[in-house]
């Protein structure tokens, strides 16, 4: 049985994919949180799983915190560390601590549009396919090894929040999946530091497209 430790912020949406998922030979140790009042702390609850809060602001800085929260999440022993929408940026000690363990998922297909405001920015910038990738945290902001990504067409009258609510619904997809993947010991990385699936053939990739005009 693998042990699994997701940290949020707000909604949890993606906490709540990866449980309902019910990925066979996982159980989720706990959900912690860096805010009291993120959403998903009672959804996790509300399944029976253990909750914990960590609040970002009762420490004097970024390196304390980052202590702080990983001995609550070492508490549980966890063979992978999950980020779902945790909104904090994590010390270079910690994400070496739990090297080759600690997902992450992004939306936006990466290298694209690492940090914030991704859908504004695809908007801005353009581009006719955006998405979401699930990858594997490295001291460099949002820019680890991927492990699975899902595209989805710009719309011309897309916007911020339909963009958003697009990309959505396959983050829901892919974070589960690669989760799976995780847990079943199917993920490694090769020697130019990219992650092989095992058995998946070109499943780490999702396209969702309307045919082309000429089809
Ligand atoms: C998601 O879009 C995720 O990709 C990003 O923050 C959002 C979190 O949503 N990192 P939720 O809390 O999982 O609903």
């Amino acid at each position: 049985m693998k042990s699994v430790v997701i940290l949020i912020s707000g909604r949890g949406s993606n906490m709540e994919a990866i449980v309902r998922a019910r990925i066979s030979g996982m159980r989720i140790a706990a959900v912690i949180s860096n805010r009291d009042d993120a959403a998903g702390l009672a959804f996790a609850a509300a399944q029976g799983i253990k909750t914990a809060v960590i609040p970002h602001k009762g420490y004097a800085n970024r390196a304390q915190f980052d202590v702080a929260l990983r001995d609550a999440i070492d508490t549980h022993a966890p063979d992978l560390v999950v980020l779902a929408g945790f909104m904090r940026v994590l010390g270079d000690d910690f994400v070496r601590h739990y090297a080759g363990r600690l997902l992450n998922i992004h939306p936006s297909l990466l290298p694209a549009f690492p940090g914030l405001h991704t859908h504004r920015r695809a908007l801005e910038a353009g581009v006719k396919l955006h998405g979401a990738t699930v990858h594997f945290v490295t001291a460099e902001l949002d820019g680890g090894p991927i492990v699975i990504q899902a595209a989805v067409p710009v719309l011309p009258d897309d916007d911020e929040d339909c963009l958003a609510r697009r990309v959505l619904a396959e983050e829901h997809r892919i974070y589960p999946q690669a989760v799976r993947w995780f847990v079943e010991g199917r993920l490694a990385l090769d020697e130019n530091g990219r992650v092989e699936v095992k058995g998946a053939g070109s499943a780490t990739f999702a396209l969702h497209l309307p045919p082309l005009d000429m089809e």
